[in-house]
Formats: C-alpha cells, sequence, structure tokens
C-alpha cells in the first residue's frame, strides 16, 4: 500500500506524491525545487512523473526533474503535444500498475479537453487534476458543460471514502459563493469548520469524496429541493451543471 504526500506550490497549488518509503512518484509538478527538497528530506529516489493535463501550473516543475533524475512523463495522450518531456500516454479506462499498485485512468475531461485522473483503488485516492475541487469544479475551459457532469458522474461512482486530491486550495472561495445559494441549514457550520481549518493554517484538501456528495453543488444535479430552491427543475444535469458554473463565474464575493 502506498502512502500519499502533499505539497503547497505558487499560490495555492497542491503537488502530490506517492511512495513506498523507497521510490516515489510525482503528480503535476507545479515547481520542481519543494518536490526536490521533500525528496531529500525523506530518503526518496524519484520513479516518473504522471500528469493530468497541462496547464502551465501543472507542468513548470517537469524541465528541471527530468533533468536532475533522468525520469518519464506520463500524461493523457490527448496531451501528445501539450506537456514537456513526456513519452508514454494514457487512455481513459487503461488500468496500470505504479509502484506495485493499480491505478485506473478515469477520463475527467471538460476543464481542458482529455483531461485523465488516476485512481489508485487500493489506496482509495483520486488525483483529479482541475475536474472537482472542494465545493466547486474547474472551468470549462476546453470542454462543455455536457462532458464535465459525465465527467463528474465517474467521480461520483467511485466509493464513497475515496479521498479526493484535487490540485487548488479553492475551497474558501467556493464556500463563499455557496453561501449565497445553499438552502440547506446545516451549510453554515459546516463552512465555519472550513473557515477554522484555514485560521489554524490547515489545508482543506485532500478530502473524502462523501463530503461533497453532501455538499458540492456541482455534484448535486438530483437534489430536487436544490433545484426548487434555484427555480430551475426543468433543466437536465448538464444544464445543471452549466448554470451552477454560470451563477459562479458571476458571483462577486
Ligand atoms: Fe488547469
Amino acid at each position: 500500500m502506498l502512502k500519499w504526500a502533499q505539497i503547497p506550490a505558487w499560490d495555492d497549488n497542491y503537488i502530490y506524491l506517492v511512495h513506498d518509503d523507497k521510490e516515489a512518484v510525482v503528480i503535476d509538478p507545479t515547481e520542481a525545487d519543494p518536490v526536490i527538497d521533500f525528496l531529500n528530506d525523506n530518503n526518496l529516489k524519484l520513479n516518473r512523473i504522471i500528469n493530468t493535463h497541462h496547464h502551465p501550473d501543472h507542468i513548470s516543475g517537469i524541465d528541471e526533474l527530468v533533468h536532475k533524475y533522468k525520469i518519464t512523463v506520463s500524461c493523457s495522450k490527448y496531451d501528445k503535444n501539450r506537456v514537456p518531456h513526456a513519452s508514454i500516454f494514457f487512455e481513459p479506462n487503461d488500468k496500470l500498475e505504479i509502484l506495485g499498485s493499480k491505478v485506473n485512468i478515469i477520463d475527467v475531461s471538460g476543464h481542458t479537453l482529455g483531461q485523465i485522473a488516476y485512481h489508485f483503488p487500493e489506496e482509495k485516492l483520486l488525483f483529479s487534476g482541475d475536474c472537482l475541487f472542494r465545493l466547486g469544479c474547474g472551468y470549462i475551459f476546453e470542454g462543455d458543460p455536457e462532458m464535465m457532469q459525465k465527467s463528474f458522474s465517474r467521480i461520483k461512482d467511485l466509493p464513497k471514502e475515496t479521498l479526493i486530491c484535487c490540485s487548488h486550495e479553492y475551497t474558501l472561495a467556493n464556500a463563499k459563493f455557496q453561501e449565497s445559494i445553499e438552502c440547506r441549514p446545516g451549510f453554515k457550520s459546516y463552512h465555519e469548520a472550513l473557515k477554522q481549518l484555514r485560521k489554524e493554517g490547515k489545508f482543506t484538501v485532500p478530502y473524502p469524496l462523501a463530503e461533497d456528495l453532501e455538499w458540492n453543488l456541482f455534484l448535486r444535479w438530483d437534489d430536487e429541493e436544490l433545484k426548487k430552491h434555484l427555480n430551475i427543475e426543468q433543466l437536465d444535469p448538464a444544464g445543471f451543471v452549466a448554470e451552477i458554473r454560470q451563477r459562479k463565474n458571476l458571483f462577486k464575493a
């Protein structure tokens, strides 16, 4: 069973690693220096880089790490020409092994075309890039709401104890938006608990999928009470995701 680690980077990114106390795999290295420090501090050897999508805050550490450790870079086949040094390509539903652990490749396109997530079923970890965030989701840059909603459906189908290792600490901004439209009374205390975590300097991610199944607006297209509250009962699931994304885009904190 692999262990995981999380390294904050840039303003609000998280880099993740999985390791077996000897070798490590880094997911989406925003920058190289904190990864190198972590490897040195923990006496780990970098085995490879795996990547969810091509955005600069997910690839900017790759070049330095490849030159230093002579390792391979893997990414989505769609990102073949968009991720530096990539030489091994994955497609949705591929099954592979990383450091002896099973990994399933999940299509989480919508934020970008071809974005993939890495699901480690034994460790119950999902490295989801910029698809789902705690109480929110990524911008729909290259795909469309239907694609995004299908990606959310794939994540919703995972065991609810799965730890969502998303790439950004956007939780409080998402919660602020949610407070402006949420109909359930319990949200206020949930929001306060998250604020308290940040006050104590703690991260709010990763987090169990169960929390987002309960609260994340973008996953609640079957929540009739919410749809009624927002007066969008007529919308289908993709229309619902489009509507919430649009409201969030227009929200002024
Ligand atoms: Fe991104």
